[in-house]
């Protein structure tokens, strides 16, 4: 593995690793990706190997336009709305796929997940390296999503070819997830950005159906992004009057009101902006996760805006302890 700056020579480097079939960590907007060219299976395998994922779960395909999303999926009207709206952005599509897209990508689907990153090293990449790049989240399955080039050395390090450091993710938390291949485009997983805003656009998305467990619904999963430390989300006043207080890393949602003791403590956003809570919200749990606390304790913040997305992969991780239904 090694890890380095991004600039055009690493850039160019980077490429020559992904057509010669290796693995490269890129930063996104959203989190850092685990990349590798989508349309070599023997390549892509290696994604699965290194994050110990389960083939049954999809990934997301990386292109640098609409022209290149073009080549691997069927681009509907809704699809192309929502394209001309929110790419490059943390937007994925799901679309039906074109021949040639590999079914490991697909885990055997008839659609392929799609988005054009904005962030500039990953455009670069994508582009340099003239071929879609499969991508999921630089982490080991179900663990917390990576925001720095350092967490995914530390829990990756070894299993990739290189690492390209871009500095933290500006957007914090995952691509939203919007299935465009029926009639009513289906919200799949609330992320960077807001149902509303894709609403405007769109107009009233579907709801997905939860199969919990099930490769019918792929990324629905219930327990994931989870820290090894157990969480619990509890009310602000419910935690602070927590026996388990003085041993528990404490996750808040905006400045306390009152002093109280903990193990450590991290703010998502001292002001209460949901923006900056996104932003912050892995990397905050990665460092409340190496604190040595015994519990992490979690407090809600409200369901809107990027408040969705922060509160699915908040309950996915308090779901990740508890033995699956
Ligand atoms: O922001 C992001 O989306 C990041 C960055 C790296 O782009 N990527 C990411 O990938 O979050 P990953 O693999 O951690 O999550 C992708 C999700 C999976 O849960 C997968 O099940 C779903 O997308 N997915 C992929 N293809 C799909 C398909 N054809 N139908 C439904 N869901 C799909
Ligand atoms: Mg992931």
């Amino acid at each position: 593995m090694s890890l380095h700056e991004a600039n055009p020579e690493t850039i160019l480097k980077a490429a020559a690793l992904l057509k010669k079939g290796g693995l490269v960590a890129f930063p996104t907007e959203t989190v850092y990706g685990l990349g590798a060219d989508a349309l070599n299976p023997a390549a892509v395998a290696r994604i699965f190997e290194a994050k110990q994922r389960p083939f049954f779960d999809p990934l997301i395909v990386h292109v640098a336009d609409r022209f290149q999303a073009a080549k691997i999926a069927e681009i509907s009207e809704k699809a192309s709305v929502l394209m001309e709206a929110f790419w490059p952005g943390p937007l994925t599509l799901v679309m039906k796929k074109k021949d040639g897209v590999p079914d490991l990508v697909t885990s055997g689907l008839p659609t392929v997940a799609v988005r054009v990153p904005s962030h500039p090293v990953a455009l670069a990449l994508i582009r340099a390296f003239g071929c879609p790049v499969a991508a999921p989240s630089a982490n080991p399955f179900g663990f917390l999503s990576p925001t720095t080039a350092a967490h995914v050395e530390g829990a990756l390090g070894s299993k990739v070819d290189m690492i390209l450091n871009g500095g933290p993710c500006s957007t914090g938390v995952e691509s939203t997830i919007v299935d465009v291949s029926g009639d009513v485009p289906v919200l799949l997983r609330p992320g960077g950005i807001s149902v509303e805003d894709i609403e405007k656009i769109s107009g009233p998305l579907g709801a997905a159906l939860q199969n919990a467990g099930k490769p019918s619904a792929p990324g629905q999963l219930e327990q994931h992004y989870a820290p090894r430390t157990p969480l619990e989300i509890l009310p602000v006043e419910k935690i602070f009057t927590d026996s388990r207080l003085e041993k528990a890393g404490v996750l808040l949602w905006k400045s306390p009101l009152k002093p109280f003791c903990f193990r450590a403590l991290e703010v998502l956003s001292p002001e209460g902006s949901l923006n900056e809570a996104a932003q912050n919200l892995f990397a905050a749990l990665h460092r409340l996760d190496g604190s040595g606390c015994d519990v992490i304790l979690a407090e809600p913040v409200p369901e809107a805006g990027l408040g969705r997305a922060i509160m699915d992969r908040l309950r996915k991780a308090a779901n990740a302890g508890r033995p699956q239904a």
